[in-house]
């Protein structure tokens, strides 16, 4: 089976204020009626490969999220018999690995579909493509990455160098480079060689283990401890917290991809598959304006939202009416308890604001 598995431990601190602790970003509807974790989790329906889909995507996230997330899920007809809740959050690299100990478990040949519950792809059509393209690599047993045209010098991506084509649609990881400073980023731009990495993966369980043995065995260990004190719960499990606390924390870039293309003994090819679907991880709210259905003048609302005179703006409105009139480039956030209103093009510095919210809190 080709198994999804729904990394959705994030926070979002950069849409705040619709992005809370209580409410991550994942857990909100930001475009469309369903939220981003149904949209990733509706994202493989209709896919047809040289494997079936297998019925239940695998979600890790942390226990705190788990009956919204449960709930979620049932509102689009998933079943939720794989739900795996992390006590703490120890990045990706480890939640990684319980989904593969997971499926690795019932069937070594299962291949992963490590897909980030936070991000948009607008073309179904063509990312179930993609998906097919890179189906045999990694049921070969490689590590397949998939990986976008830069738009920008965006030092929050990994960026991939395009080695030589390996099979139809699939190239070899030449180099994996994770969130360079500014500078590489604008050298990699500028050089063409380079994708970006965009978070999604397809690795056999059995590879992703083995990977995980050679470069941080204690990880592995940890996750595996974690699994064994597994306890079920109704739809979920729960990871052992005492076990899972000891583990290394670390991220599939920095802990397995970026050390793969320097490591050909151990006999996993990073492979990476380009594709043009209307990827974006909506990182902040003029990603999420540039993604936006928009009026004629640039303006994008979503609630009781009204605009008069006004270009390029974004307006999210809760509980409220709001009105923009004569004013450009702005984004406004309302919700019932606090009201952002901001530059667009100073939208990343949200981080900023949450910063210091909490310091003073
Ligand atoms: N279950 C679980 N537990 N999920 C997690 C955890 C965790 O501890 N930490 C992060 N996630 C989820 C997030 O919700 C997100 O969907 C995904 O894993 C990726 O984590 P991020 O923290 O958002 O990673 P990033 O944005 O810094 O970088 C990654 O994504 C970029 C593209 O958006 C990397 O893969 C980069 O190379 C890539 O370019
Ligand atoms: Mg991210």
């Amino acid at each position: 089976y080709l198994h999804p598995v729904i990394l959705s431990g994030g926070s979002g601190t950069r849409l705040w204020p619709l992005s809370r602790e209580q409410y991550p970003k994942q857990l909100i509807a930001l475009i469309g009626n369903d939220t981003m974790l149904q949209q990733t989790a509706m994202r493989l329906a209709g896919f047809s490969g040289s494997l079936p889909v297998a019925r239940e995507p695998i979600v890790v996230c942390n226990e705190e999220y788990r009956f919204i997330t449960a709930e979620q899920m049932r509102a689009i007809g998933c079943a939720t018999q794989h739900i795996l809740l992390e006590p703490v959050g120890r990045n990706t690299a480890p939640a990684l690995t319980l989904a593969a100990l997971t499926v690795n478990r019932e069937n070594t040949d299962g291949v992963l579909l490590v897909m980030p519950a936070d991000h948009v792809i607008r073309d179904r059509e063509a990312f179930h493509r993609a998906v097919a393209t890179g189906l045999d690599a990694a049921k070969a047993g490689a590590m397949v990455a998939f990986g976008i045209v830069p738009e920008r010098a965006e030092t929050g991506y990994g960026y991939i160098r395009v080695g030589a084509e390996a099979a139809p649609g699939v190239h070899q990881v030449a180099a994996f480079v994770e969130k360079p400073d500014a500078q590489t980023a604008t050298e990699y731009v500028a050089s063409g060689a380079y994708l970006w990495n965009s978070g999604l993966f397809m690795v056999r369980a059995a590879i992703w283990l083995k990977a995980i043995a050679h470069f941080n065995p204690a990880m592995l260990t940890a996750c595996e401890a974690g699994i064994d004190a597994a306890a079920r719960d109704a739809d979920f499990v729960r990871v052992g917290r005492e076990a899972f606390e000891a583990c290394p924390s670390d991220s599939i870039d920095y802990a397995v991809m970026e050390k793969l293309a320097a490591a050909p003994e151990l006999g996993i090819a990073p492979q990476v598959v380009p594709m043009s679907v209307g990827w974006s991880d909506v990182g902040a709210w003029d990603a999420l304006w540039a993604l936006a259905e928009k009026d004629d003048a640039g303006n994008a609302g979503r609630g009781d939202v009204l605009f008069e005179a006004t270009t390029d703006s974004l307006v999210h409105a809760t509980s409220r009416m709001v009105v923009c009139l004569g004013v450009d480039s702005l984004v406004v956030v309302e919700t019932a308890d606090a009201v952002m209103v901001a530059n667009k093009e100073h939208t990343q510095d949200v981080k900023k604001i949450v910063a210091r919210l909490k310091a003073e809190n």
